[in-house]
């Protein structure tokens, strides 16, 4: 098995101040680390749970794809992030399989990660990012 933990589940949204507000008052969930991807023009708050992350998403500028994401289809989760111990190795089986990349290589992340993204269309409909540590 190439995952060994869920990395995060990410949600994007167009108030970034406000989904952590709410995630506060609802779950009582602080913000754990917060970081501005200028290559992927986001802005991330990770809120922490258990060994995993709820990580909130705002665009940072128009034409990024969390922006493009939220003007097609609105706030919502956008992917998930699976944990493995070598992301390229795990790239590399998913494109055996029969799946699609966004990235052909891995490539720095967020939180100093190592990630590759993987097409929603091969995988179910479902973005996938291959985080590792
Ligand atoms: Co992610």
């Amino acid at each position: 098995m190439l995952l060994t933990e869920i990395d995060h589940v990410a949600i994007a949204v167009h108030d970034l101040e406000a989904a952590i507000a709410y995630y506060r008052s609802a779950f009582g969930a602080e913000v754990h680390h917060r970081e501005i991807v200028e290559r992927d023009g986001v802005e991330e708050a990770l809120l922490k749970v258990a060994d995993s992350y709820i990580q909130l998403t705002r665009p940072t500028r128009p034409d990024s794809p969390i922006a493009k994401y939220l003007e097609k289809r609105g706030e919502g989760l956008h992917h998930i992030g699976y944990r493995v111990d070598d992301c390229a190795a795990a790239l590399a089986s998913v494109l055996a399989a029969g799946g699609k990349a966004i990235d052909e290589a891995p490539r720095p992340g967020s939180r100093g990660t190592t990630v590759a993204f993987v097409h929603p269309k091969g995988s179910f409909g479902t973005l996938i990012e291959l985080v590792q540590e």
